[in-house]
């Protein structure tokens, strides 16, 4: 589909790595309730990182990330002491299935490729090293560096940034509708990964392209 060359730039949870798996792999210690859990879990971990940017208080992806699951679990009426447990496999979520493919391919026909992501550096690190994905990416970008998340332009400018081009010269990837129209309000051209069949929003920041996984792209 997309020319393979070119600058790609990946969001983290959710498109390259499944955020549900963390809970998925204790699912009989969280018991029938880890799905609610985990779906709580994302939503809460994402608005706190959008009120945590919109205030200009910035704290670690990790704090939010833990914040959340306290939240999550509370709300299911699970006990707490599982967090320990959770936010360890989340420093290792599993990559969804056609990403080394995709990477593969996208990399030998001479893409660039970076991932930016809300996450901070250690968790990128670990993430990719554990799904075996070291040495495909040109740059890990966390935005840390920023000082704030997504979807700040500052962020998304890091990309440009590291890579030396134009946002329209970035092809930015993301299963987030909102972190699409993020980068397309900054000016990358993004595609938008609805993995889950999501009904379409933010209509005047629409996507260039839509996929429903990434293995369109190693065609
Ligand atoms: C990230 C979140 C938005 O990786 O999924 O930045």
């Amino acid at each position: 589909m997309a020319k393979a060359s070119g600058h790609y730039v990946f969001d983290a949870f959710g498109t390259l790595f499944d955020v549900h798996s963390a809970a998925r792999e204790h699912a009989d210690a969280i018991g029938p309730a880890w799905t609610r859990l985990s779906e709580i879990w994302r939503a809460k971990q994402l608005e706190y990182t959008w009120i945590h940017a919109g205030m200009d208080r910035h704290i670690p992806f990790r704090d939010v990330t833990r914040q959340g699951l306290l939240y999550a679990l509370a709300v299911c009426g699970l006990d707490a002491s599982i967090a320990p447990r959770l936010l360890e496999t989340y420093q290792r979520l599993q990559a969804y299935p056609e990403v080394p493919e995709v990477l593969h391919h996208l990399k030998s026909n001479g893409a660039k490729l970076a991932i930016l992501s809300n996450g901070d550096m250690d968790m990128l690190d670990d993430i990719v090293k554990n799904a075996g994905l070291e040495g495909l990416f040109d740059a890990l970008i966390s935005v840390r560096v920023a000082g704030t998340f997504k979807p700040v332009p500052r962020v998304y400018a890091l990309a440009t940034e590291v890579f030396g081009v134009k946002p329209g010269d970035i092809t930015f990837l993301s299963s987030n509708r909102w972190d699409i129209a993020g980068g397309k309000a900054f000016g990358f051209k993004a595609i938008w990964v609805n993995r889950t069949g999501a009904p379409d929003e933010y209509p005047d920041l629409a996507a260039d392209q839509i996929v429903s996984s990434l293995a369109p792209l190693a065609l």
